[in-house]
């Protein structure tokens, strides 16, 4: 991006800026004043051990604005409630390795931590530390753990650090907070207005206390869309089966065990919802008769369950539907877009995501996936392997652009 393009586009955005306890603080002076320059509301939070490198005057002068330090000071308003209710991005710069700890533990023990729990707006950490504190087995789990929650914590830079070493360990360079600033507040909203109902993970259908009969999925895909329509506006309701994922903030989470626990959830919310996509891997079978008590070896070696076809949710959803977007996933081994189209028919559905769950490097319970969309009106499009995270905005777009459009919408009505 050259100069001139981001002069005044931070302007009117309020952002939090957080400072903490490292020597590099002092550069935050120099991104405050970028974050002004370009028109940003800047409240800068600081911890009490950043205001023994820099003092908090420094900050208010630059910011024009009254800098808190203290959970415990009395003002009108509670800083801690506050400034993160307000603001459009958080930036923490530079964060210590005690910073990253509490923000991944979710520790409140001052005003900038505490915020942090408050935030419901896009967080974006610049770390600065010693070298090896950076690749401390600790440090890197904490990083990882505040990354799979949506935070962007962007990567230390090499070089000569305060100790002597020359290691990873800088503050990233001011131009690059920048750009994840402007990354984050002008994240497109296009989804906006749209209630997204979202199913993710699978079902757990009992046999006995303590067995059950469930598949692979590890609900990264659907948590991956609810966080992406989130972050582009839109209000999410996540109906999910057993996952060991965190809840994403910012998105009414409903946790379900089995078809039938889904099938309620999903049927309460769908009358107020505008799209639904139904990305969980529901059994198909449950026990006829779950019994009560632990099933009990008694010599015997073999054992038959009567299996039962649970409701199939989502052919259920489309035909109650009123004007309600339907999307489902077809997870398929073999003939993958034949099977799909077929689903996509049978379901009642305007689209249908194709996922080859074999395919090296996707699939269930990985990082990665690609698939392809195929629409009721006869559009295909296909999305290449990469992490789900950036899948389900590719995946956001195709929807909003087949179906969200109201050409598109007249042309199902019709
Ligand atoms: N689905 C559902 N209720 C079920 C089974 C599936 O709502 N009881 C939904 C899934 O969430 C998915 C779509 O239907 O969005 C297709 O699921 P999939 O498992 O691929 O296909 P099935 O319909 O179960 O058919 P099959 O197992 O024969 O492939």
């Amino acid at each position: 991006m050259d100069e001139s393009q981001l002069s005044t586009s931070l302007r009117g955005k309020r952002l939090a800026l957080g400072v903490t306890g490292s020597i590099a603080a002092y550069k935050a002076v120099g991104l405050l004043r970028a974050l002004a320059r370009e028109g940003a509301i800047v409240s800068v939070v600081m911890t009490q051990a950043a205001t023994r490198f820099v003092t908090p005057l420094t900050f208010e002068v630059l910011s024009g604005r009254r800098v808190a330090t203290d959970l415990f000071e009395s003002h009108e308003e509670m800083a801690h409630l506050a400034i993160p209710g307000q603001a459009h991005a958080m930036v923490v710069a530079p964060a210590t390795a005690n910073f990253l700890a509490k923000a991944a533990l979710g520790l409140a023990d001052d005003l900038l931590s505490t915020m942090l729990l408050n935030a419901r707006c896009p967080v974006i950490v610049a770390p600065a530390m010693d070298g090896d504190m950076w690749t401390h087995p600790t440090v890197v789990h904490h990083v990882q753990t505040l990354r799979a929650r949506g935070v962007v914590v962007l990567d230390p830079e090499v070089g000569p650090l305060a100790s002597g070493q020359i290691a990873q360990g800088r503050l990233p360079a001011e131009s690059r907070i920048m750009e994840a600033v402007h990354a984050a507040v002008t994240a497109q909203q296009d989804w906006q207005g749209q209630r997204v109902l979202i199913s993710a993970g699978p079902t757990q259908e009992p046999i006995d206390p303590v067995r059950f009969v469930s598949n692979r999925s590890s609900g990264k895909m659907g948590y991956a869309i609810a966080e992406a329509a989130r972050d582009r506006g839109a209000e999410v309701t996540l109906v999910t089966g057993p996952s060991s994922l965190m809840s994403p903030s910012g998105v009414t989470t409903i946790s379900v065990n089995t078809a039938s626990e889904m099938s309620d959830a999903l049927s309460r919310h769908f009358p107020s919802s505008t799209v639904l996509i139904m990305a969980a891997a529901v059994a198909d079978f449950r026990p006829k008769m779950p019994v009560g008590q632990k099933l009990k070896k008694q010599g015997q070696s073999a054992l038959v369950l009567e299996l039962e076809a649970t409701p199939d949710i989502l052919s259920m959803l489309s035909a109650r539907r009123t004007s309600q977007i339907v999307i489902g996933f077809a997870a398929e081994t073999e003939h993958v877009l034949s099977h799909a189209k077929g689903k996509l028919k049978e379901k009642g559905l305007d689209l249908i995501i194709a996922n080859d769950v074999t395919q090296a490097g996707g699939g269930f319970g990985s990082d990665d996936n690609a698939v392809v969309i195929l629409s009721a009106t006869g559009e295909q499009k296909t999305l290449e392997l990469m992490p789900k995270r950036r899948l389900a905005d590719e995946i956001l777009t195709v929807v909003r652009d087949l179906c969200l459009t109201s050409s598109h919408r007249q042309s199902l009505v019709e």
